[in-house]
Parts: structure tokens; C-alpha cells; sequence
């Protein structure tokens, strides 16, 4: 079942944290960090959902806007490494996506990190031409970035060493609502 993530409900907020902190243990390790992480998901206009499964959470999706009401960003997604491959991630982005298009939005966008050398754009220096990297990108070892593809997200742009020497970040997005056209027919 999935439903929106409330700061009022104790429980789902503690395995929420769950969550964060055994798929991003770097990040979130520590039990206050992911609280913190879990509880800020709410704030400021964000938007979370949450999928439940006999009263713990297994999967979250949450976005924020950061260019009015228009440009919103995805973060965090995560799905229980047990509960994967079953249609979680992709159930929880339709309901994002459909949440933030009805708050105005109509480009949702994330940052997937390469810090454990797992696609091509982490085994070159990215400065020397990231156009040509990001068209020729190789998945080595199941980044996300393919999730991602298979929605209908598109990659957009890298950020070269973000995360580290060759430890970039990659830049993805989808438009939400079908662009308008003008009187002659084009966009
Ligand atoms: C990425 C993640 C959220 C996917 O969750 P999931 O519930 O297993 O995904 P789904 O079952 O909805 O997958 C939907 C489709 O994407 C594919 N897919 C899922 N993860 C994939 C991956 N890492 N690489 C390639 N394809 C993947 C599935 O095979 C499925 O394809 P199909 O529709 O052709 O069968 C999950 O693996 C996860 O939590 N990873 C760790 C955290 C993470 O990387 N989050 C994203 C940070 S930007």
C-alpha cells in the first residue's frame, strides 16, 4: 500500500529512517541522521510517499520544488534491497510524478551519483568531453541511471569529480506534461 508520508506517524517515520540508512549507509548510518533526513522530507513544500507493506515502510519517494513551482527535485528514492524487482520504485515514481504535476510542476529532476565506479563516466576524466561520455555511457555493475531510462528519464548532464576524483554526478529528468503548442503547431 502506498500513502503519504506524515510526520505524525511515529512508526513509519522510524522505518522510513530504516530504510535510508541500510541502502545509503554512508550518508545516513546513523540512526539521528536518518530521523533528521526522514523529518526534513516533509518540510518546505515536500512531498513524500511511502510504500507500506504489514505496517513497515519498504520503499520512499520524496521531491522538493526548487525553481518555483515548475522545476522539483527527486530525492530520496529507495527501495528494501528484499522488496526489489517487484514494480516498487516504478508504483512510487507514478505517484510523485502525478503529485508534483497537480502542485504545477512540469520537469522533475535527480542527481544519481557514480561514487563506487559503477558506470563508464566514472573511468574517464569527465572535463575532457562529458557530451560524448554521457551519449557512449556503459552500465557496469546496476546503477540506477537505467532505472531511470526504462521511466522515461532522460540524462541531461553530469557534474565531473562531485563526489571525488571520478566520482561524478549524473543529472537526469523528465518533462511531466506534454508541452503546449503555439498557433502553427510547434512547441
Ligand atoms: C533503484 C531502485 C530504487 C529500484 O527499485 P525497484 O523497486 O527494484 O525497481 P522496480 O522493480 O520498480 O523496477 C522497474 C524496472 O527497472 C528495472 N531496474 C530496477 N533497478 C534497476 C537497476 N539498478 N538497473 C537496471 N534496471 C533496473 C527493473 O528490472 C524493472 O524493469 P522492467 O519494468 O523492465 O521489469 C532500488 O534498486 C534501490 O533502492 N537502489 C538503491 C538506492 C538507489 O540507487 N536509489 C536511487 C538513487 S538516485
Amino acid at each position: 500500500m502506498i500513502k503519504r508520508l506524515s510526520l505524525d506517524q511515529e512508526n513509519d517515520i522510524k522505518s522510513t529512517a530504516k530504510i535510508l540508512s541500510d541502502v545509503f549507509p554512508w550518508s545516513y548510518g546513523e540512526e539521528y541522521r536518518a530521523i533528521d533526513e526522514v523529518k526534513r522530507l516533509c518540510e518546505d513544500d515536500g512531498i513524500a510517499y511511502v510504500y507500506v507493506v504489514d505496517e513497515t515502510v519498504k520503499g520512499i519517494v520524496g521531491a522538493k520544488p526548487q525553481y518555483g513551482s515548475t522545476g522539483w527535485e527527486l530525492h530520496p528514492l529507495a527501495v528494501d534491497k528484499d522488496y526489489r524487482h517487484q514494480g516498487i520504485a516504478k508504483t512510487l515514481m507514478s505517484k510523485i510524478e502525478a503529485a508534483v504535476v497537480d502542485k504545477g510542476g512540469i520537469v522533475l529532476y535527480l542527481g544519481s551519483d557514480d561514487e563506487h565506479f559503477r558506470t563508464s563516466l566514472s573511468s574517464i576524466d569527465l572535463f575532457e568531453d562529458p557530451l560524448e561520455a554521457i551519449k557512449n555511457i556503459r552500465n557496469y555493475s546496476d546503477h540506477p541511471f537505467t532505472f531511470y531510462e526504462k521511466i522515461g528519464y532522460k540524462i541531461v548532464g553530469v557534474l565531473p569529480d562531485a563526489n571525488g576524483w571520478n566520482k561524478p554526478d549524473i543529472y537526469m529528468a523528465k518533462r511531466l506534461v506534454k508541452r503546449p503548442l503555439n498557433g502553427d503547431g510547434k512547441p
